[in-house]
């Protein structure tokens, strides 16, 4: 396989992974309860928003590339009390991180400067994300 046809599947797997963000937040917007309920909501909210347009630049970018975007989500992670929503977010924020981090040098690699700034930009996204909900987590409640 070319370097790519490479960076295209890894792009598919990150875009896999960003439905799911979507799907997740969503669904635990929807779902969280309890006495936290109203700023869980919006903070879930916010981020659905910011992964569909992480969503849209990878898909626009595989199509750039000459691949087909994925129609698959990655499996979303099921969470029922408000706690293991945000751990569920926990660790799916620093996977994340970790993945782009080695999609951006793929992409260096690869000579795709601008998809590389691209990534860099979700990696402090994803980060803010990551460093929120770790912050959120300190002290909440079993
Ligand atoms: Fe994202
Ligand atoms: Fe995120």
């Amino acid at each position: 396989m070319n370097t790519k046809q490479e960076l295209i599947e890894g792009l598919n797997q990150d875009l896999a992974h960003e439905y799911q963000a979507v799907i997740a937040y969503t669904t635990y917007a929807a779902e969280v309860a309890g006495p936290f309920r109203p700023n869980l909501r919006a903070f879930f909210l916010e981020e659905a928003a910011d992964e569909l347009k992480h969503a849209q630049m990878l898909a626009d970018k595989i199509s750039a590339l000459g691949g087909v975007p994925t129609v698959e989500p990655a499996a979303v992670p099921q969470a029922t009390s408000a706690r293991a929503m945000l751990e569920a977010v926990l660790a799916a924020e620093t996977e994340t991180v970790e993945r782009y981090a080695g999609r951006m040098a793929q992409a260096e690699q690869a000579g795709e400067l601008a998809l590389a700034a691209q990534i860099h930009e979700m990696i402090v996204d994803e980060t803010h994300h990551k460093e929120e909900v770790a912050k959120m987590l300190e002290g909440f409640p079993e």
